[in-house]
């Protein structure tokens, strides 16, 4: 089959810009606004953020473009799509195992993300109900704690979001989603700003500036800079077919270059203005920047609290980091349900209820390991964080090394040059460059020195 006349089944994005608005969908989700805020204030702040930048430029951007490539040129589900493209360049069919490992990656991921979003599910119905209005830090917190320790209630709220995430994947990424981004991402990101305005009369602004912007490196561990590499992957949802699947459906036309840029900016001045916001408001109240996965429910909820109309705008901002949350997961399991389609014949309506069972099943890991299953632990990490740890920092950075590697060296120039067209040959050569070896060589050595690897290196070759 020629490339021209391939088309994929399952539909395609109706413009340009609802692939932007479905890949931002997918990029912009509790990676933002839960998790850098988190992971930030855990490993010391400046440093962590500028290696978190440098990633997303050299290694983030350029694998992006070359997973949106692989997906538009294949056309099918990310393991079909690497299946047809390492036959059409003459390579090993192993390459398939690349999405195979990209669907365990976004079924592991979908696991633990909703019982996350599960507790932005809760904390609408607290925010409305007035339980933060006036309360103090130990109160919030003693919300938070409440939470985690109750089962039951996590459950409930698990199993609300894997519903929500099946019925829209059900019935086909295009439909209803397109629409309900449109509106509700530029939503949150006013929200953000408000929340930014009042971190910046909170008194403590420029001390949550400087802890996100001048970096101390004596603050940065080996295992910090893995961690920041990791995220990188995770927050532009790369390395594990998610954007592959989106690419898929794109127009052959659009420019994936340019798209790609506008998706890793928005997701990029996301995530930082939710730094920006939520650290001025730890350092306000005395709280502690490390405090983990809480922080987010930790900190904002205090500041809802606090402000003039917070009952409205908490509720509303709980609600639009649902939304975010939702276009997120949907993206983490269509590459799973888009195989299940084409390989195992079944409608997409039944391909969603497998997998929703499935991640339901899973899921439920992560909820004990907050309360009943807390001190069960493999590495000293508990069920939940070993899921984040094996998928964020070793599955995706490695599905985007090999994403970088199978575009850099193993897809002809002819074929890479078809796909992206020949105006713009230097900005190509340059991209190209990084996916041959900047990207390569930087996700190998983070690797290696997180493993303490890469000094015994160095004092051995010196
Ligand atoms: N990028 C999403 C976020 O930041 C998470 C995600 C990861 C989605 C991988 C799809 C694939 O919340």
């Amino acid at each position: 089959m020629s490339e021209n006349s391939r088309s994929s089944i399952h539909g395609q994005w109706s413009s340009r810009w609802v692939f932007v608005l479905a890949a931002t969908g997918s990029a912009v989700g509790l990676g933002n606004i839960w998790k850098f805020p988190y992971i930030v204030g855990e490993n010391g702040g400046g440093a962590f953020v500028l290696v978190y930048l440098l990633c997303i430029a050299a290694i983030g951007l350029p694998v992006m473009i070359a997973e949106v490539m692989l997906g538009r040129r294949g056309r099918q589900s990310p393991i079909n799509t690497m299946k047809v493209l390492s036959k059409e360049e003459g390579r090993s069919p192993l390459w398939q195992l690349l999405g195979w490992s990209g669907v365990v990656a976004g079924f592991l991921i979908l696991s633990y993300y909703s019982v996350i979003a599960g507790w932005a599910i809760n904390y609408v119905l607290e925010m409305a109900s007035g339980s933060f209005s006036g309360t103090s830090a130990g109160q919030v917190k003693t919300v938070f704690d409440d939470l985690l320790a109750d089962p039951l209630k996590l459950t409930l709220w698990h199993t609300l979001f894997i519903i929500a995430t099946m019925v829209v994947v059900a019935r086909g990424v295009r439909g209803g989603l397109e629409k309900a981004v449109m509106l509700l991402m530029p939503a949150l990101f006013v929200l953000l700003i408000i929340l930014l305005i009042y971190a910046m009369n909170s008194g403590a602004f420029m001390q949550g500036l400087a802890f996100l912007f001048t970096p101390d490196f004596s603050a940065l561990t080996g295992k910090g800079v893995l961690i920041a590499m990791g995220h990188a992957f995770f927050t532009l949802s790369l390395g594990m077919g998610a954007i592959m699947v989106y690419g898929s459906y794109m127009r052959s036309e659009d420019s994936i270059a340019r798209t790609s840029i506008m998706i890793v900016i928005a997701d990029t001045v996301v995530a930082l203005i939710a730094g920006m916001a939520i650290f001025p408001i730890v350092f306000a109240n005395g709280l502690e920047p490390g405090a983990g996965p809480g922080l987010v429910f930790q900190t904002l909820p205090l500041a809802f609290g606090q402000m003039t109309g917070g009952l409205f705008f908490g509720t509303l901002f709980f609600i639009l980091l649902l939304f975010a949350a939702w276009s997120s997961s949907i993206s983490l399991i269509e590459p799973a349900v888009t195989w299940l389609v084409e390989n195992r014949n079944m409608t997409r309506r039944m391909a969603s209820i497998v997998c929703g069972i499935a991640t339901w099943v899973l899921g439920m890991g992560t909820v004990l390991s907050f309360n009943l299953w807390a001190e069960v632990k493999l590495f000293d990490m508990t069920f939940f964080e070993l899921l984040d740890f094996l998928t964020a920092n070793i599955m995706l950075p490695l599905g985007g090394l090999f994403i970088a590697l199978f575009v850099g060296w193993a897809m002809s120039r002819e074929s890479k040059l078809h796909e992206m067209g020949t105006k713009h040959l230097l900005a190509f050569n340059g991209w190209n460059f990084l996916l041959k070896y900047v990207a390569p060589l930087a996700v190998l050595v983070v690797f290696l020195q997180s493993i303490g690897l890469l000094e015994k290196l160095i004092e051995k070759l010196s």
